[in-house]
């Protein structure tokens, strides 16, 4: 056998690790022979650019916690010495702060390149369902965040969503005041919501990326054409349009982090509230149990699920039950199978359920339903092809509508209700859930571009 073809075997220090650890082995499998498509873009920084804020929140995090104190009395003056005394540890905070901020901006674009080129459909389900479980996380992680520095919004924004819980029907009320561990938010709360902001959430978070991208590697990446490079292998195996992951995608995602740390150091240094979305206001006033601040409004990342839950009205709640009542005609007129009787009778429970519980209720189920429904996206979608780039011109118009609703109701979640804006929430609502329920309808309709054979690239 030619030697080129043989494993050359590691010697020195190398060496004595490998023949007892898959050191070399998995930097191979992971990094230098992982072929990623050639075609790459810009939406590809995110996902090494999520990683990178992972870290810096688990560094921060643990430097912020040599100060911090988790208790009631004491937390908020632990965060104000910190910011004034401890030596750099204003810059950890904002570090922490703003990075918490840049996690859901690179998440939300992250999520939004797998839309846009199918990346969550086979055999990539797996990956994008990871992904989902991460996005839950990451909101518990925020919320439980949140309510640490003690401040008027931690307190009462605690407070109304642990609240939300009371309105589930028959176990509601327990429930909550299991969640808070007293009847209002207190030192219990904060203690307990400590723990998990610090350790059991990032534990499951860290497993989940671990997971997300073992299940990645395990089917390789998608990209913008939506192909699959594996497809196309030459002689040697390897796919045509792939490139070893080192060094071609470690140059490429180095000049990612260095734009993205310019733009975070810019935050950092020059508007670390940002006109008061990263860091509001009212947070730097102690939390005061007596006292209601005149608008609760969460942080700008949970706002459009926030404007879902005020929007459902007991109007809303009528339009809802409408839509079920109709869907449910639908599947008795078109249905086959088992669906044709078996979704005619749930609606009809949902109907009677919904009739009976208060609108209250039901704006936690749009909320928690609108966050859920993304787990299903790769069975919603029938489209032929993955990418948006070969799809009729109707589906790049739903999907603008859908991402414009989706900022519509981020937008008002961050203003105080009106008439108006509640009218146009609910409207942005149905129309987020038109999106998905519609899907197995709308995708495999029109007329689609063929795909190319081999990927689409022009070198720089
Ligand atoms: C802590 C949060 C996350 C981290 C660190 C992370 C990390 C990564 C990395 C490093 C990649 C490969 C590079 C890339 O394709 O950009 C990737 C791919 C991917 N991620 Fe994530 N991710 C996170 C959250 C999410 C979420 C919330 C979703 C969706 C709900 C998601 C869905 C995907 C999908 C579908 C791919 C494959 C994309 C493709 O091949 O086109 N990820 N992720």
């Amino acid at each position: 056998m030619a030697t080129a073809d043989k494993e050359v075997e590691a010697t020195g220090l190398t060496g004595w690790i490998d023949r007892r650890f898959p050191m070399t082995s998995t930097w191979k499998k992971h990094v230098s022979e992982y072929y990623a498509p050639k075609n790459f873009n810009f939406w590809y920084f995110f996902g090494s650019l999520a990683l990178l804020v992972l870290v810096n929140q688990i560094v921060t995090g643990i430097f912020l916690t040599m100060n911090y104190k988790p208790d009631a009395t004491l937390a908020f003056a632990s965060v104000e010495y910190i910011m004034r005394e401890v030596p750099w540890g204003w810059l950890i905070r904002y570090m922490h702060s703003t990075g918490a901020s840049m996690f859901f901006v690179v998440v939300y674009l992250h999520m939004f390149r797998g839309l846009m080129y199918g990346s969550y459909r086979k055999p990539r389900e797996l990956v994008w369902i990871f992904g989902c479980a991460i996005f839950l996380c990451l909101m518990a992680e925020a919320f439980f965040g949140y309510l640490l520095p003690w401040g008027q919004m931690s307190f009462w924004g605690a407070q109304v969503i642990v609240n939300l819980f009371s309105a589930i029907p028959f176990i509601g009320p327990d429930l909550s005041l299991w969640i808070r561990g007293d009847y209002v938010v207190s030192d219990v709360t904060l203690n307990r919501f400590f723990a998990f902001h610090v350790i059991a959430i990032p534990l499951v978070l860290i497993g989940l990326v671990v997971a997300h991208l073992v299940a990645l590697h395990e089917v390789g990446s998608n990209n913008p054409d939506g192909i699959e490079i594996k497809a196309k292998k030459g002689p040697d195996g390897i796919p045509l349009d792939g490139i070893p992951f080192h060094p071609y995608y470690s140059v490429h995602d180095f000049m990612g982090v260095c734009v993205f740390l310019l733009i975070f150091a810019a935050i950092i240094f020059f508007a670390p509230e940002m006109g008061g979305y990263f860091l509001e206001a009212n947070n730097f006033v102690p939390a005061n149990p007596l006292q209601t601040p005149p608008e609760i409004a969460p942080v700008w990342y949970f706002t459009a699920f926030y404007a879902m839950l005020r929007a459902t009205t007991d109007p809303f709640k009528i339009v809802l039950m409408i839509v079920i009542a109709l869907l449910g005609v639908l599947a008795l007129v078109k249905g086959r199978g088992k669906w044709r009787l078996g979704l005619p009778v749930l609606a009809a429970l949902v109907l009677i359920f919904m009739a009976l519980t208060e609108s209250k209720f039901w704006g936690v189920v749009v909320m928690g339903t609108a966050v859920v429904s993304l787990f299903f996206l790769p069975w919603l979608d029938r489209s032929p092809v993955k990418s948006i780039r070969y799809r009729p011109l109707f589906h790049k118009v739903f999907y603008a509508i859908f991402i414009f609703a989706f900022l519509m109701l981020g937008f008002l979640g961050t203003r105080p209700p009106s008439p108006a804006a509640t009218l146009i929430a609910q409207i942005c609502a149905l129309i987020y859930f038109a999106f998905f329920l519609g899907m197995p309808f709308w995708t495999p309709r029109g007329r689609f571009k063929t795909p190319p054979e081999r990927v689409h690239y022009k070198p720089h």
